[in-house]
């Protein structure tokens, strides 16, 4: 289909290119990796790498949850690295049964299970299990020196940001359920909302053994492309959020048009996987216009792999519109900033066909 409006408004932004002239599938893996060292350099930071070993052990014996349709269990992570040991908890809501089940990993603003950002039984009925990370275990989500959690242990000279210690954090709990024989591990989706949602792309472009990314209400260096953006803008962001980034993005201040980079590329670092972007009518903060225009703009990647990429009509969206027809999605649902059970079975709506 050809997209004569959309693409108009994606000239006129004048994107960095994703891909070189004359690309050729072989080129990706390659690619892909420049893609993720210029949002890692511009942006985030560098998150530590892996680590050199894992331990876990589960706090308390998985006890019966949802009356009886699945478990739920509190795992302690224990990671070495180079700096030393540190230790994390998560939640393993695993439905009971016939496994292996697909799941998520879901970064969340609480600990608790369920909670209103994380409807778990409705996740289990439909056959999923959820492992869902707190992030202030990991990282304090405020300004703290860069002194507490995993931040407190590494080197404070070119720190990396706390969106990169918080989708590193996710990466971990991968790591422990691909040795679970109850989930299946190549169908592993990461999700957050808002400022997780822009920590979930990150974490899917980091670690391609996400089979799916899923940013909800991203916004503003998460999912929206910063070119022309409304609502927030990195002026803002790296005002209010200094500790989220890396110490060299502010440079970019009102400077969006002359960044040798965008969110496209982060976005496109999900190729040729599934990604998926949720917004909300009333989020005009996080801009669902320009959070829809990434879709557009990264869809020629997943095409030049031979995927079917995102597929749209030829205008920006209208509340209610859900374009699943091809391995990039987008929603535009009514109401304001959250990410409530519409959103959630939406994505799975994606991923019981998808996956
Ligand atoms: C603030 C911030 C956003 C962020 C949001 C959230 O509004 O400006 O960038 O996404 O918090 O995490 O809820």
């Amino acid at each position: 289909m050809k997209h004569p409006v959309i693409d108009k408004i994606l000239s006129d932004l004048r994107l960095p290119a994703i891909l070189p002239e004359g690309f050729d599938a072989a080129q990706w893996p390659a690619r892909r990796a420049e893609l993720v060292e210029i949002m890692k350099k511009e942006v985030y930071g560098y998150p530590p790498e892996k680590p050199l070993s894992m331990t876990f052990e589960s706090e308390t014996a998985p006890i019966n949850y949802c009356a009886g349709k699945a478990t739920l269990e509190t795992v302690t992570l224990t990671v070495t690295l180079p700096q030393g040991k540190f230790t994390f908890p998560f939640k393993a809501s695993v439905p009971t049964g016939e496994g292996p089940y697909p799941f998520f990993v879901f970064i969340n603003f609480r600990p608790d299970v369920p909670d209103r950002y994380l409807p778990s039984e409705e996740i289990i009925d439909r056959g999923y299990a959820v492992l869902s990370l707190y992030y202030n275990d990991v990282a304090f989500d405020g300004e703290d020196g860069f002194e507490g959690g995993l931040a407190g242990m590494l080197p404070k000279e070119d720190r990396c940001g706390k969106i990169g210690l918080w989708a590193w954090a996710a990466s971990r709990v991968l790591d422990w359920a691909l040795d679970d024989p109850r989930l299946d591990g190549e169908k592993a989706a990461v999700i957050g909302h808002s400022r997780l949602g822009k920590t979930a792309l990150l974490a899917g472009a980091l670690d391609e053994r996400f089979a799916a990314v899923i940013s909800n209400d991203s916004g503003c260096s998460g999912a929206a492309i910063s070119r022309n953006k409304a609502g927030e803008r990195i002026e803002t962001i790296t005002r209010v959020f200094p500790y989220w980034f890396n110490e060299s993005y502010p440079q970019y201040t009102d400077l969006e048009r002359e960044m040798p980079f965008d969110q496209h590329f982060l976005l496109a670092a999900a190729a040729p996987r599934i990604l998926l972007v949720g917004s909300a009518e009333q989020d005009l903060w996080a801009d669902p216009n320009s959070e829809y225009l990434t879709c557009c703009a990264v869809s020629h990647v997943w095409e030049a792999l031979g995927e079917k990429g995102f597929v749209h009509p030829d205008r920006l969206p209208v509340p209610g519109d859900t374009f699943h027809g091809g391995k990039v999605g987008y929603h535009l649902r009514h109401g304001s900033h959250a990410i409530c059970r519409d959103d959630w079975n939406r994505y799975m709506d994606f991923l019981d066909k998808a996956l």
